[in-house]
């Protein structure tokens, strides 16, 4: 929640469509519905549920979630066209608080290549796009695909016109994760300052993650007045995917002094949510993954463990059960030192004398170039079976 002098900002998920453009991650209605409630349960102010015009499973899950889920405002994706709109429309408007969801890109190269239009061409389709969703529906999203590779005045010339056609929040697409923090956020500030009626309208950030750059090209768009995020659990989406939705929360909480924005998400949700998107999608998290890896919380080192051991805060910026982690590990292995180990083997309900110690630590150094990580059956193996207390 926000504080006095804090903005809000709007976390806008795209899970359940830009997610699920990621190769191989594919889910049908029934997981799509479990996502839907999981993220409504996780406090997201947006969920864009699909791309109704894509296929008549798509348009089915848009319709279900709009149907079924409470909360969040429920959004489709539409190209600027009367029949995507539409489309959009018939699968939304059971939602109680639903958002149409226009784009059309304006980069050269799209524009030269992908749609074979000119300058005007583009203008003229984003706008008649933006005034018949708007004829059906008071929230609309216009997104400028590939803004990060388009000329700076075309781009606040077609921000500006959409924006008098009734858009009422902006997004400024970094689609092929080209932009580094700071020419985002100077293209951000560009149209902040040359576009009449920004103030108007929230400025939103979707950033891909080709050069590993989403979450901070995001950032820094926040802290140039960006309010609206756009984001994914576990950062799933196409080629390298979108900005990742637990990593951003956690910033904008754990770096509220320097950022001075909130969301309302109830980040104890990040962990079971996180674990929902990988069983329904097959995509799974890597180990190392900031917040919501297997390794976030776990301490190997001797020096970190005991660190740990006298103070968390020497090795850790948020708790584990933060994010929904029930605790932090120490992981016994070949970096980890006597504190640690005394430390479980007193939990385990051993309390050894010091020379006892001596002896199963040397035992325990010897295992650890064996084995990559010692549980406690070892540990007991090593304390009873090596007759350390015999
Ligand atoms: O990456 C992109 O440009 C998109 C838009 C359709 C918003 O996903
Ligand atoms: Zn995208």
């Amino acid at each position: 929640m926000s504080e006095p002098g804090q903005d809000r900002v709007v976390v806008f998920d795209t899970t359940l469509r830009d997610g699920e453009q990621s190769p191989g991650a594919s889910m049908n209605l029934s997981q799509k519905l479990r996502v839907g409630k999981a993220l409504a349960e996780l406090g997201v102010d947006v969920i864009e549920a699909g791309f109704a015009a894509a296929s008549p499973g798509d348009f089915e899950a848009i319709q279900a979630i709009a149907r079924q889920v409470e909360g969040p405002a429920i959004c489709s994706l539409s190209r600027s066209s009367k029949g995507d709109i539409e489309a959009s429309w018939n699968a939304l408007k059971d939602a109680p608080r639903k958002r149409i969801h226009v784009f059309l890109a304006t980069s050269p190269i799209h524009r030269d290549f992908k749609l074979k239009m000119a300058k005007e061409e583009i203008i003229r389709r984003a706008v008649d796009g933006v005034k018949l969703a708007r004829e059906k529906c008071e929230d609309i999203e216009f997104s400028t695909e590939d803004a990060a590779r388009t000329e700076l005045e075309f781009l606040a010339e077609v921000v500006e016109r959409v924006i008098e056609a009734g858009a009422t929040t902006l997004n400024i697409p970094d689609t092929v994760g080209y932009a580094l923090p700071q020419t985002y956020a100077e293209t951000l500030s560009y149209l902040k300052k040359h576009v009449r009626g920004i103030d108007r309208v929230i400025l939103s950030v979707h950033c891909h993650n080709d050069l590993g750059l989403a979450v901070a090209n995001s950032l820094a768009g926040v802290m140039v007045g960006a309010r609206q995020v756009e984001c994914t659990i576990n950062g799933i989406g196409e080629r390298a995917g979108n900005a990742s939705l637990e990593e951003i929360v956690m910033a904008i909480k754990t770096r509220a002094d320097v950022l001075r924005v909130a969301t309302g998400v109830k980040t104890e949700r990040l962990y079971p949510t996180s674990r929902l998107v990988a069983q329904v999608t097959g995509l799974q998290v890597q180990r190392n993954k900031a917040i919501v890896g297997q390794n976030a919380f776990a301490h190997e080192a001797g020096i970190h463990q005991h660190g740990m051991l006298t103070h968390r805060e020497t090795y850790e910026i948020m708790r584990p059960e933060e994010v929904g982690f029930s605790r932090s590990s120490l992981v016994l292995g070949k970096h980890s030192g006597r504190h640690a180990l005394k430390e479980r083997l007193s939990a385990l309900g051993y309390k050894l004398e010091d020379a006892q110690l001596d002896k199963v630590f040397g035992e325990f150094k010897v295992l650890c170039d064996k084995k990559k990580e010692i549980y406690d059956a070892d540990l007991e193996a090593l304390v009873i079976h090596g007759q350390i207390l015999a």
